[in-house]
């Protein structure tokens, strides 16, 4: 018997780690009706899964090795290190900005490739124990496929408000950090501008 133990449970999936192997799994939604949410979880699998596969193959994610649609599982390398937001506040600022360089670089890899994300905060990325110049994205669960410069700048966005509230001390040197690595992207320029229209929409929602 190999052993199993839960590492996390969230309020969409269970976290299992077998072996050396990690099984994410997609538990019930009792809120929904029964029929739905088989459906929603079927489909959210399915596509983390062929999400998790596109970007494994141009930057540092765990490797698919299968997916189990019936039972809503993704099974994935197990990546030994730290989650990002628990340890970033406590390294110094140089090595805070090299991370962020790395970190926006990654970005820049997956837009070339049209993958949105969905929810880049440091909460789904990984400092690899073994190389610490490797930063491992994970969670695609809320990703999708699109070429548009507006769905690319609020992934960014979003990345953008998660350093602000939880690595507030340096967050503008950061996010510039973040900016010269997505800078790497031929198109940054295009969607970094989009990203100044996304921010002054915001405000201008909050004022009225
Ligand atoms: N392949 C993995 N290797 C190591 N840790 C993982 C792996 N997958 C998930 N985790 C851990 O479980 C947490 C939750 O996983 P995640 O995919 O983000 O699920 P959720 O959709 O519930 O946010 C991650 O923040 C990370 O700490
Ligand atoms: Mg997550």
């Amino acid at each position: 018997m190999i052993q199993e133990r839960l590492i996390q449970r969230g309020s969409e999936a269970e976290i299992i780690l077998r072996g050396k192997d990690v099984i994410k799994r997609r538990i019930k939604k009792s809120y929904r009706i029964l029929e739905l949410d088989e459906k929603i979880r079927k489909l959210r699998t399915r596509s983390e899964a062929k999400l998790l596969k596109k970007a494994s193959e141009i930057i540092d994610t765990p490797k698919l090795i299968g997916v189990n649609e019936k039972e809503r599982e993704i099974v994935m390398d197990f990546i030994p290190g730290k989650r990002l937001s628990r340890i970033l506040n406590e390294m110094n600022l140089k090595e805070q900005k090299k991370i962020c360089r790395i970190i926006g670089g990654n970005i820049a890899k997956i837009h070339r490739l049209n993958i949105i994300h969905g929810d880049i905060t440091t909460s789904n990325m990984v400092l690899y124990e073994k190389e610490k110049t490797k930063i491992f994205f994970l969670d695609f669960g809320l990703g999708f496929i699109s070429q548009k410069n507006e769905d690319k700048a609020v992934d960014i966005h979003l990345l953008k408000q998660a350093i602000e509230a939880k690595h507030f001390q340096n967050w503008k040197e950061l996010f510039e950090e973040i900016c010269e690595g997505y800078k790497t992207y031929e198109k940054s320029n295009e969607v970094l501008n989009q990203l100044r229209k996304v921010e002054s929409r915001g405000r201008y929602k909050e004022k009225y």
